[in-house]
This record gives structure tokens, sequence and C-alpha cells, in this order.
């Protein structure tokens, strides 16, 4: 068995992948530099763990690393079936976050952490996410570091899964 059965085409080269997360980390890195406190970065697991291994690798500002497990029932379809299976651990009082995504389809999921964080006295929050569905927006999200914009097609690799399988698939791909 190949770990690339069942992948009918290449989205994103891993290449692609690589120019856009250093980009990304190069933005983040600017941003921050010089502030006090080092922000802390929030991957959302599993799907965001190869994106944020890699970005904090090109960040040359110190942050702080923390991750949230968030509940998806079925499809998504209801934001306040969204619940937090692991919080993080750090406090987050005065901080600066930033909430590392894979993909932002509905924007349910990252609606529900924003409301989460924001009751927790943070300094700033910001967004950054590798992949951004636009046409299946259900609420208004603000990307503050946006990877690629794609086309409504279900796409694993790089961390992205379909059922659990082909996280380890090192370009973005669609599924057939
Ligand atoms: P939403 O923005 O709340 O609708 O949910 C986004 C989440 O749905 C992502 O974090 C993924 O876990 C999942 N998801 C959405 N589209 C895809 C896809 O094309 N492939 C794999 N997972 C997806
Ligand atoms: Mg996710």
């Amino acid at each position: 068995m190949n770990k690339e059965n069942g992948i009918s085409k290449i989205l994103i080269e891993e290449k692609q992948i690589n120019e856009k997360v250093k980009e990304l980390a190069k933005r983040i890195s600017d941003d921050y530099s010089g502030k006090e406190n080092a922000p802390c970065l929030i991957g959302l697991l599993k799907g965001s763990f190869i994106f944020i291994a890699d970005l904090s690798r090109y960040i040359d500002i110190p942050i702080e690393i923390d991750f949230m497990i968030v509940s998806s029932y079925g499809n998504n379809q209801i934001g306040s079936e969204i619940k937090i299976l692991k919080d993080i651990d750090v406090q987050l009082s005065g901080r600066d976050v930033i909430i590392v995504e894979d993909i932002i389809v509905t924007g349910y999921t990252l609606e529900k952490i924003c409301e989460v964080l924001k009751t927790r006295n943070i300094a700033s929050l910001k967004i950054c996410a590798l992949l951004n569905k636009p046409s299946r927006r259900k609420v208004n999200i603000n990307i503050d570091y946006n990877g690629f914009n794609i086309e409504d097609e279900f796409v694993v690799g790089y961390g992205i899964d379909y059922a659990q399988k082909y996280r380890n698939i090192p370009y973005i791909g669609v599924v057939s």
C-alpha cells in the first residue's frame, strides 16, 4: 500500500508550501520583533502539527508554542457544537496570541476559539492559516497571515487528513 493511494492530483507542491511558510514566518517575525513578551503560537491539533513545526522554525524571534484540540462534530455545520477537548497550559493574560490553523472553511471553529480566548485578558489575537476556502465561509473571520486561498475541494497532506490518513504526505493533494 502506497501512502499516496487515493490522491487524484497535487494542488500545492512541497516547494510552494515551503516558500509560503517562510514568507509567513518572516511577516510574523517582523510584526512581533522588539516586543517585550514573546508571542504565543497556539496550534490547533491535529491538522496544524506540520505547519506549526515548520513555521516556528522559520520564525527568528522568541516565541512560545502551545496546542489546543477542538472537536468538530460531523461536518461542522453548527458552531455551538464545537467544544474544546484540550486547552492550553500557558497563562495567556497580557500575551500576544497567534492561532495557527491548517484550513479555514466555514469559520465556525475559529469563531469559537476566538470567543473563548478573548475572555482571557490577552493583549492581542491574530490568526495564521495555511489554507482558506473563502467560498464556504459562514462567519466573518479576518485572517492576518493567510497562506493559500483554494477552491472548494477536499484536500489532504502536510498534516491535513481524510479519516486520519494522508497527514504524512508532504504536499497538499486532492482526494478522489
Ligand atoms: P471550519 O472553518 O470550522 O468550517 O472548519 C475547518 C476545519 O474543517 C479544518 O480545521 C479541518 O479540520 C476541517 N476541514 C475542512 N476542509 C477540509 C479539507 O478539505 N480537508 C481536510 N479537513 C478539512
Ligand atoms: Mg483543523
